[in-house]
């Protein structure tokens, strides 16, 4: 049967921005700018874009459109020994896509709440005890009860993944980031032009650009830079690589990678201008400092911003449009997430579209109930640390490490040539096999000293070794076995 394939360029190039566009751009990008530096985080930022996210976009496409498979099977083309490599991979983006789908329910929830500022005036009583039910004994061991009003929004949730993965990537995936994606880069500007009129807004959008130059010679910064890039990007976890796996044979991959990385990181800057515009105004009102009302993640997503709307003019109308980004954003992402999984599993037993979306939407709903639990914030918080931390980047370096250093770097780059409009020169080799391959390094070392030095937000040692640890292993173990009993079934 010939495979599946995108309906036009466009229809590509926006699903991918809408892989890459997701909750980290919100809620992760605009913090750590402001942490590192500021106006003079773009610096790292940028050499890292360059340096090792357009290279390994390009490198995902080439290999996508080359082997025309998902990640297990396009790895073992690489090199027979690296099946195994291809399934973490995949059990990363399946981890991944059970726990992320949990925040998307929540943004359901919140942009309904937002008609009505359902929160009240103290959002974090209401986020953390009377909406997930945190008890004080809560914790990722001890999950407590199924908070059941969140089971019709993450149903929603996986409804919206269900559809697009079924009806595959031209009838399903396709269509819905060609209409998500621009309504999502135009709500952002809708509220940017409302936001940034607002007294104490400007200073906010300053405090986020202005640069501080002495954080450029800080190693570390320059670690958030690259390790930023990878996260956002969804490189190196099967995603793009079976994306790519759908292109026709007449494909500009150079081309789509400058533009899917450019879209992307344009587009965490206008959400870092939209945070820090509303942070400003909160600050502003509330006659705080900045520093005073600045967070990341959860938080900001979920108690500074409901914060924030409850005072900004027109609530009604800003919150759910805040939120509905939140939402447009994540569940682009979480498509493709379930994709690759849907992609491995497909072009490895042979089952049919319907057949694997529906067993595997089915299986992620039931385990994503786990995080709708009383602890199940806290468990998601453990689970994301130890698979963003280390197996996400862990999975990264060892495909660069193959492809770089294990296979022919050159025959890559000529595919990629051969098809594009305009070529890539030997800089891209270099950025591959030493300037990414580099920091990884020094990025995933840091972050293994620091898991193993101290227990990572105050979770038992129990917590840590078993679910963190436990599950890496796991993970490991099961990869490697799926390996080995293909190898088994090529013998027969
Ligand atoms: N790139 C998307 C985001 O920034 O939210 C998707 C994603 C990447 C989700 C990596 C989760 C993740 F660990």
């Amino acid at each position: 049967m010939k495979r599946e394939q995108w309906g036009s360029r466009t229809g590509f190039i926006l699903a991918a921005v809408g892989s890459a566009v997701g909750l980290g751009n919100i809620w992760r990008f605009p913090y750590m700018a402001y942490e590192n530096g500021g106006g003079a985080f773009f610096i790292p930022y940028l050499f890292a874009m360059l340096t090792a996210g357009i290279p390994f976009m390009i490198l995902e496409f080439t290999l996508g459109h080359k082997y025309r498979s998902g990640a297990p099977k396009t790895l073992r083309a690489l090199n027979s020994k690296f099946e195994w490599l291809g399934w973490f991979q995949v059990m990363i983006s399946a981890i991944i896509a059970f726990y992320y789908v949990v925040v998307i329910a929540w943004a359901i929830s919140y942009a309904y709440f937002a008609f009505t500022q359902a929160w009240g005036e103290d959002s974090n009583a209401f986020f953390f005890g009377e909406f997930l039910g945190l008890g004080d004994d809560s914790a990722p061991s001890n999950l407590g009860s199924l908070q059941w009003h969140l089971l019709l929004p993450l149903c929603l949730a996986w409804a919206a993944t269900y559809f697009a993965t079924y009806r595959g990537v031209k009838g399903g995936i396709e269509k819905v980031n060609k209409v998500l994606m621009p309504l999502l880069f135009a709500m952002v500007l809708l509220l940017i032009g409302r936001i940034a009129f607002l007294p104490g807004a400007l200073d906010g959008i300053n405090w986020l650009l202005e640069p501080d130059f002495s954080k450029i010679w800080d190693l570390k910064v320059w670690s958030a830079a690259y390790g930023q890039i990878f996260f956002t990007l969804s490189v190196g976890f099967a995603i793009m690589l079976s994306y790519a796996s759908y292109l026709p044979e007449k494909s500009d991959i150079n081309n789509n990678a400058f533009m899917t990385v450019l879209m992307n990181c344009g587009f965490s800057i206008l959400a870092g201008i939209m945070i820090f515009g509303a942070l400003g105004y909160m600050a502003n009102v509330q006659d705080k400092a900045l520093t005073d009302v600045v967070s990341s993640g959860v938080g900001l997503a979920f108690v500074t911003l409901p914060t924030a709307i409850n005072l900004l003019p027109a609530p009604g109308v800003m919150g759910p449009l805040f939120f509905l980004a939140l939402m447009f954003a994540g569940i682009s992402s979480h498509i493709s997430i379930a994709e690759a999984v849907t992609t491995g599993l497909m072009d490895k037993l042979g089952w049919s579209r319907p057949k694997t979306a529906t067993v595997f939407c089915s299986v992620g709903l039931v385990v994503s109930t786990l995080f709708i639990t009383q602890g199940g914030l806290l468990l998601l918080d453990l689970v994301d640390y130890f698979i963003n931390n280390i197996a996400l980047l862990g999975s990264c370096l060892l495909e660069l490490l193959l492809v770089g250093w294990l296979c022919r770097l050159q025959d890559f780059r000529e595919h990629a040539n051969r098809i594009s409009e305009f070529t890539i020169g030997g800089w891209w080799a270099i950025c591959i096999k030493f300037v990414s391959i580099g920091m990884l390094v020094i990025i995933l070392f840091s972050n293994i000293m620091t898991a193993f030095k101290e227990n990572y937000g105050g979770y038992s040692n129990n917590e840590v070794t078993f679910i963190g640890w436990g599950m890496l292993t796991l993970m490991l173990v099961l990869a490697i076995i799926i390996n080995l009993s293909s190898k088994q079934e090529r013998k027969i």
